[in-house]
Parts: structure tokens; sequence; C-alpha cells
């Protein structure tokens, strides 16, 4: 196991909501003893005693569930260094002892390719693994630059291009719930199922994230990477073991059988939009373009919509929704499998039902089944909703990564070849929109997102 992580970008967003909670829990849970150590990098030239009480303050404020012993012992394993990733100097002198190291590289995607070029100039140690963030590049080409880079830098099973949706333990059920049980695998499949919508609807709004979001929008900061793994383990084929090989080569199969949508797909196949000022529940939320660093001549979209079809003999037929927006009325965060109506229904005028729908919440976490059932006057019928709630995670999404990263299982990491075919599916729609092919809609914040017209 490595026991000492370098975050570069340490005093940012992501190390104070996520990874300074998850290296908590790692402790707390027992995952973590007093080998460990995180170092915080940045550009910034903080004191220690500066660092430390942002430390304390970012612990307080996103770590309280965790006990106030895993607290300390985060703070205790967490020091400062001031450090320009540019510089292949600064790195070198983060790196010692020639013991290996993971690197976390917390930063914008615009910045990786330098800051790979001067990790491999410092000398990284062997053994030495690295995390990079989404979106993997900017676009294709960038991604595969960055790719070609990488493999300069150290072996693939080092690289982990983390995806921390497919750490929760939510989307770790999907493959439960198939693969666990004989009851789903057997109606798996287009005959059965009609629409998969895959949606995270939030009423969380930018939240001063406009220095990564305003040059990213919803299609890349959600579509292209958390939606679209989230499709591959509902479309995947059964693995034979659930090893990084097994499972990545099967998500694979399923990016390259997504259906490439054309420019005549585009207008009414995918929606994007970026929310007005409005009320979310009693809240009052300024406009996106109003929110501090947004540049409203970027365009970027907090709202985007997606729908693909796969071309398979499981999948040929099925609709699949893909959707994220932010500022939205309601959380809605789940993954929703419609069924076809019955072929045939016996209950003569009275018998209407609703197709079944199969729901599995990914935030709240839950999964509930929607049924027909028989009403209480003869042959009427009713809805029937089994519902039950999952225990909570012993580890949140970044823990369960983390550890993964320090012990070398790249499983839940995405592979090089699944990050250039995640591209491939999102390019044609990104290339339509740049040319307006579908208009930016606007809609109200606390709203359900843009207008539906010209579907
Ligand atoms: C992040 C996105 O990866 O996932 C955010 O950048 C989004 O825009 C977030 O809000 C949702 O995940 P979580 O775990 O923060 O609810």
């Amino acid at each position: 196991m490595i026991t000492r992580l370098v975050v570069f970008g340490g005093t940012g967003d992501l190390a104070a909501r996520y990874l300074l909670p998850a290296v908590s829990a790692l402790f707390a849970a027992g995952h973590l003893d007093s080998r460990f150590e995180m170092v915080c990098a940045d550009r910034k030239g903080r004191s220690e005693a500066e660092f430390q009480q942002w430390v304390a303050a970012q612990l307080d404020h996103h770590a309280a569930d965790t006990p106030v012993a895993a607290r300390k012992a985060t703070a205790a394993a967490t020091r400062y260094r001031r450090a320009d990733i540019q510089s292949s100097e600064d790195v070198a002198a983060l790196l010692p002892d020639g013991q290996p190291v993971a690197i976390y590289l917390a930063l914008p995607p615009a910045l990786f390719p330098a800051a790979v070029t001067t990790l491999h100039d410092a000398g990284l140690p062997a053994g030495s693994r690295i995390v990079l963030e989404k979106p993997f590049g900017e676009d294709l080409a960038g991604a595969e630059k960055l790719n070609r880079l990488l493999a300069e830098l150290v072996p693939e099973r080092a690289v982990f291009r983390v995806d921390h949706f497919l750490a929760m333990t939510t989307v770790q059920n999907l493959l439960g719930s198939r693969l666990a049980n004989r009851v789903l695998e057997s109606v798996w499949n287009s005959a059965h199922i009609a629409e998969v919508e895959i949606i995270w609807d939030e009423t969380l709004t930018l939240e001063g994230r406009a220095g990564y979001y305003d040059h990213v929008g919803a299609l890349k900061d959600m579509v292209q990477n958390h939606l679209l793994q989230l499709l591959c383990l509902i479309a995947m084929e059964p693995p034979i073991t659930l090893s990084e090989r097994d499972l990545r080569d099967h998500k694979v199969d399923v990016l390259r059988s997504i259906r490439p949508l054309t420019d005549a797909d585009i207008p009414h196949r995918t929606r994007r939009g970026r929310y007005l000022a409005g009320l979310i529940g009693d809240r009052g939320v300024p406009a996106y373009v109003d929110e501090q660093g947004v540049d409203a001549k970027r365009g970027a979209e907090t709202f985007a919509e997606v729908q693909l079809m796969i071309d398979s003999w499981r999948w040929s037929g099925t609709n699949f929704v893909l959707r994220s927006g932010k500022a939205l009325g309601a959380d809605r965060k789940e993954v929703a499998v419609h069924f076809r109506p019955v072929p045939h229904m016996p209950f003569g005028h009275q018998g209407v039902a609703a197709p079944d729908v199969l729901r599995f919440g990914l935030d709240p976490e839950c999964l509930s089944l929607e049924l027909t059932a028989i009403g209480p006057t003869v042959n009427t019928l009713k809805p029937l909703t089994l519902t039950a709630r999952m225990d909570p995670p012993e580890l949140p999404a970044y823990g369960r990564l983390l550890l993964d990263v320090l012990h070398g299982d790249p499983s839940l990491a995405i592979r090089a070849d699944e990050a250039e075919q995640a591209w491939r599916v999102v390019t044609p729609i990104l290339a339509a929109w740049s040319r307006n092919l579908v208009p930016l809609a606007e809609y109200p914040a606390g709203s359900a997102g843009p207008p539906r017209s010209g579907r």
C-alpha cells in the first residue's frame, strides 16, 4: 500500500469537499494508520498554521459526521507545501526519498498535459500512481494526447482516471441488483425495457465553481463521464469477474456500441439550457450569467439532455435518456428503468395499468419497483410500489476511490480507451451545439428545466 498522497490543487474545492472528508472516513473505518500522510500543494504559499486552520474548518464543515478522533488523525496526517505543478524543481522537492507516491491532480483539465510533463521531468519514483479528475481532457484529441503522455510516465494500471459515481454504493448496487439475482437479468433487454432514464437533476447551483464549470458546462461535467459510466453498468453484458480487466472490457463494449448522433438527430435528441434568476423553494437564486466569474459569451450550459441508442442484440430498440441540470426545482438523482406494457391485459376496460418502473435511487439511496396490483373492488387495478432503503455505506465514494488508489486497484478507474470512447459519443453533440444547431434555451431557477418545444 502507498502511504503518501500528494494533492496538487490541494487547498481547492475538491480537497475541501471530498478528499479531506474521505481521508477522515478512512481513518474512522480503520483503513489508515499513522504511516499515512497527505501533502496538499498549491502555488499560494500559506503558512502551516494558516493551512491547519483551513483544514480544521473544512473538516468541521464537510466531515462533521465522522468521529472527532478521525478528524484529528486527518489533520495530523495533512500538511502543506507550496509548489507549482509546472515547475519540475518544485515537484521534485515533494518527492525527496524515492518512495512511491500517489499524485492527485485536483486541477482544471486544461493543466493536465503540462502537469504530466512536469511529473515526467521531475522523475516520479517507480511504483507511483497518478490520479486525474474528470473531465479527462477537453475533447477527444486532448484525451488521446493526454493518454500518450501518461503512457510515457507510468503503466496504464497506475493511472486512475477517477469517476466518483462508480464508487457510490448506490451505483455499485446497479451491478449487485443485476448480477447477484436471477430475476432481473432475464428481462434486462429491449424486448422488455422501452426506456432507461439516467437522471441527475440538482437543486444545487454553481456554488462558486465558475473557474472550473464555466469552461466545461453540463455535458462535459456530467454526461461525458458520470452518466455514461452509469449507462455502461446498466447496459453491459455480465462479466466473468469484476476484476479491472473484465469490468473495463465490458464497459468499453457498451461505449463502442452507442450509435453516434448525427446532425439530423441532434436537434430532437438533445437539449441544452442555462438557468435564469428564480426561486428554489424559498431560496432566491441569481441568473447563472450573474454568478461571479461567469462569462456569458462562453455559452456554458447548466442543463444537458441526450437520448442515445445502443446498437447491440440486447439493446436495439431501447431509448436511453441521460440528463443533468443545475438549479432545478427538485433533486431527482436516479436510474429509472421503464418496462414495456404487458402484451395482453385480461381485465377488460377496467384493466388500464401503467407499465412497471424499477427505480434505483442514487441519492438518497433507495430501490423501488412500481407495479400494478388488484384493487379493492372486483376487477379493478391499482398502482403498488415496493420500496427499500439501503444501509448507509461505510465509506463515501471518494473514500473508496482513495483506498483503491493507495492499494493499486484500478477496477473503478476509467481506462485510456474508455475515456476516448466516451469522448467519441459526445464529440458530435459538442460540435453541433457549438454551431448552434440546438439553441441554448433559458429556464428559471427552480423550474423543471428548459421547455421541450421542438421535440
Ligand atoms: C461532480 C460535478 O463531479 O459531481 C458536480 O462536477 C456535481 O457539478 C457533482 O454537482 C454531483 O456529485 P455529488 O457527489 O457532489 O453529489
